[in-house]
């Protein structure tokens, strides 16, 4: 089966290097379509160009959150993309597994393995999830029966955005799945609308044993304009060329 890798991104100094790093892994996969959404109105020329040279076969598709929840004290992200992402997948395929890849996470590539034979919905750890380093449904005699993580918050799928896959054909039958505009309940409310059950999840990793995704953060880029007002020993000709 093809993984449909669907990863949200959005403009900001660091986002070449994620998707840089992100691709260098995912040209590696075999049996892979990559679809990067990004929370724009229009689509960047040098992403575009970026994504053409990477070999990777790919759609790259405009997706901007809607204006409404950009003043949000805390805002959806990348839910417009991942919706922008399963509107494209409705609409082109009807075999393989799709996986929500944030363009910031660090893969091993052992987890697209892991994913690719997924029926419903397949699960595993992530690491540097909360305060407990680690979110993992808890596995007992190749069940799930439950799920470790530091944010339950009354979640009946208490998981980070990376520790699950959907198998497609499962996915197109639940016409009505969708992914909420809900800042922390964006996994929860999508699994819920597959309308599966805990005991439905297949666990993967050696039963949710192995770490093979960890939800790293890239720090902000400092801005140019605060490098110059930090700086005092620059001389008189350098400070007008900034
Ligand atoms: C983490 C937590 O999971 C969030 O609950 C929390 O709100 C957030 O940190 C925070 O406190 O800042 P995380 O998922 O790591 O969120 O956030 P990002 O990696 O910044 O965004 C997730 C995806 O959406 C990324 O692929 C990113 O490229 C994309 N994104 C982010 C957008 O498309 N638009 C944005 O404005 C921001
Ligand atoms: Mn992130």
């Amino acid at each position: 089966p093809v993984i449909y890798v669907v990863t949200p991104t959005y403009p900001r100094p660091t986002q070449i290097p994620e998707l840089v790093r992100l691709a260098q892994t995912l040209m590696t996969v075999p049996n892979l379509f990559w679809i990067v959404a990004e929370d724009a109105p229009i689509l960047n020329p040098r992403v575009a160009s970026y994504l053409d040279g990477t070999g990777i076969c790919h759609a790259y598709l405009a997706a901007p959150m809607p204006e409404s929840y950009r003043g949000e004290l805390k805002t959806p992200r990348g839910v417009s993309n991942r919706r922008a992402g399963m509107d494209w997948i409705r609409k082109h395929v009807t075999e393989g597994v799709m996986y929500f890849a944030d363009d910031d996470n660090t893969y091993h590539l052992d987890v697209f393995e892991e994913m690719r034979w997924t029926k419903k919905v397949s699960m595993w750890p992530v690491g540097l999830v909360t305060h407990l380093g680690v979110s993992s449904p808890v596995v007992i005699d190749g069940r799930v029966i439950g799920f470790y993580d530091g944010w339950i918050e009354g979640r009946k799928f208490p998981v980070d955005m990376a520790g699950f896959a959907v198998g497609i054909p499962f996915f197109l039958s639940k016409v009505d799945a969708e992914m909420p505009y809900r800042a922390g309940f964006e996994e929860d409310g999508f699994l819920r609308s597959l309308e599966i059950s805990v005991d439905d999840v297949e666990p993967k990793a050696d039963n949710c044993t192995k770490i093979y995704v960890w939800h790293t953060r890239t720090q902000k880029a400092t801005p140019a304009p605060k490098i110059a007002t930090n700086i005092t020993h620059f001389t008189d000709s350098n400070l007008s060329a900034l």
